[in-house]
């Protein structure tokens, strides 16, 4: 088969498959109409102690630069605001500015007016220091745990300091990816978030979570009382999107073919860098970025939600946490705001990143290059990756539950909002670690089926029967000719 065979059949592929990955739509809830009235930020300042960031970008790979872009920016944000290097660690892989693939070597960008974002950022924890137990002890100001890993830099925090966590990524139900080791898992993050309040070393926190699924990290779990306000940029059961991704408006600069930001995280820093954030308070930018994010007649969007004590924290100001940069406009009213906000044609799905990276790798290859060839076989075992994956679960559901119907039931369900993925978190994990045995690593795509295997342990389903299910389901897809 010659290339020509190859283009006709990937042409056919992406029609087929790009609409089918386009999820159920939805009409946008209502936004939250109700705002707390704006605290004195005199106030604010009197008991303020210091301001402390996290800034985690959870994945690497130049196809994903988007969340590495976005740790950057927000760090940019930060630092205009008036918070110290000292007080801001950041955690990320650090394969992007320098990749062969950068078109702007040395430089991040994460909008297509392409001002560099990478200038200044302290490389705290990089490479696989990015992970999911230091990020935890980085948290908790663990700093004997650090010792001999990146800068050792933790969140030393006090009683009365504030605390602004960012974590952008990749993520699936109950967890948020690490780049090259195992993710983060929901219950983790909030034992860890119950030490950090059993420990008195805070006075309030927000924490921002860009992923797919990111509600499902708090959904259930997140404890009331602990002056946590949380939001993430989809629920806990459905995925978030890109922005500013190639072949969307508005048109990315020349060389670029990735996507540069993420919704979520674009939609809160565009509002962060532009208004006083003195004056606009955490439900606010809530409701700024909900409606910005949501889906839009046929432009899916994803549902920004907010988890936490939220009557306690709402009306506090932005500025608490992320201080605020002194050339910012003054007070907006939303209604303006929303009304400035231009919105693309259509925003890619997170866990579709990986398919537009190689389409556009593919396009703008030289006819008859190597480079076109691998874009051509990197897409190929991505779609076949995404199909042995799908199999797989679907054979698993047949032999743990012999009919179809059976399996979708306890498989596909999902849990009511209020109630956590899973019960029992150390079953989940043993779950995840069992297909992976016997059919390899989910990857992106197969984030997704992670939720069936919380649904078996809802149901009672041992570890030791998934073991044979998927040793069965995958030996036999192995065996399957391609
Ligand atoms: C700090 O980390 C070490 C090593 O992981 C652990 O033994 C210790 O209990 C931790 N201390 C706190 C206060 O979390
Ligand atoms: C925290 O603030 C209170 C009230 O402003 C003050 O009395 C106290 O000394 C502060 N504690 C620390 C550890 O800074
Ligand atoms: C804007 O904020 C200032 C304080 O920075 C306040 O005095 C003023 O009343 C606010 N204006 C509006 C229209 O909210
Ligand atoms: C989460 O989002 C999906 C997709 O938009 C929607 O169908 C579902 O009803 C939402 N769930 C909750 C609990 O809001």
């Amino acid at each position: 088969m010659n290339l020509y065979n190859f283009l006709s059949i990937l042409l056919i592929q992406f029609v087929i498959l790009l609409p089918k990955i386009y999820v159920e739509c939805r009409n946008p809830v209502e936004v939250d109409s109700h705002y707390s009235k704006v605290h004195e930020f005199i106030n604010d300042k009197k008991s303020q102690g210091t301001r402390w960031a996290v800034l985690i970008a959870g994945s690497n790979g130049y196809m994903n630069y988007r969340h590495q872009a976005d740790v950057c920016h927000a760090y940019q944000i930060l630092k205009k605001g008036g918070i110290k290097d000292e007080n801001i660690v950041v955690m990320m892989y650090d394969d992007i500015a320098n990749n062969r693939e950068n078109p702007k070597s040395g430089t991040i960008i994460n909008n297509p007016h392409g001002e560099d974002v990478y200038h200044g950022v302290p490389k705290d924890y990089i490479g696989r220091d990015v992970n999911v137990g230091n990020f935890l002890n980085v948290l908790l100001g663990n700093r004997s745990a650090l010792t001999g890993h990146g800068s050792g830099k933790v969140v030393s925090s006090g009683p009365n300091d504030t605390i602004f966590v960012y974590y952008s990524d990749h993520g699936g139900p109950g967890v948020l990816s690490m780049p090259m080791s195992k993710p983060l898992y929901a219950d983790e993050l909030n034992d860890a978030l119950q030490k950090k309040h059993r420990l008195r070393t805070y006075k309030s926190m927000l924490i921002y979570v860009e992923a797919c699924e990111a509600g499902s990290m708090f959904e259930g779990l997140l404890k009331p009382g602990m002056n946590i306000y949380a939001t993430t940029a989809s629920n806990a059961t459905e995925n978030s999107y890109a922005f500013y991704c190639p072949g969307e408006e508005p048109n990315l600069p020349p060389g670029y073919n990735t996507c540069l930001g993420d919704l979520y995280s674009i939609n809160w820093m565009e509002h962060s860098e532009k208004y006083n954030m003195m004056t606009e308070t955490l439900d606010k930018q809530y409701a700024v970025v909900r409606r910005r994010t949501m889906t839009k007649g046929s432009i899916l969007g994803s549902n920004v939600i907010k988890y936490g004590d939220l009557k306690q924290l709402g009306s506090q100001s932005m500025y608490t946490y992320i201080g605020t940069n002194p050339g910012n406009g003054d007070n907006s009213s939303l209604k303006t705001d929303l009304e400035s906000f231009a919105t693309p044609s259509h925003y890619i799905d997170q866990r579709d990143t990986d398919l537009a990276y190689y389409q556009q790798q593919y396009q703008y290859a030289p006819m008859g290059s190597e480079k076109k060839t691998k874009a051509w076989q990197r897409c190929q075992n991505a779609l076949q990756q995404r199909s042995y994956v799908d199999d797989s679960m679907d054979l698993i559901g047949k032999f743990l539950y012999g009919s179809n119907e059976m399996a979708t039931n306890v498989m596909k369900a999902l849990r009511p909002a209020g109630q956590s993925l899973v019960d029992d978190w150390s079953c989940y994990k043993t779950m995840v670690e069992t297909y992976e045995k016997n059919c390899g690593p989910f990857s992106r795509h197969g984030l997704k089926h992670m939720r069936s295997l919380a649904n078996m342990c809802n149901a009672g389903v041992k570890p030791e029967n998934l073991a044979k299910a998927s040793d069965y389901a995958c030996s036999t897809l192995r065996k399957r000719p391609l």
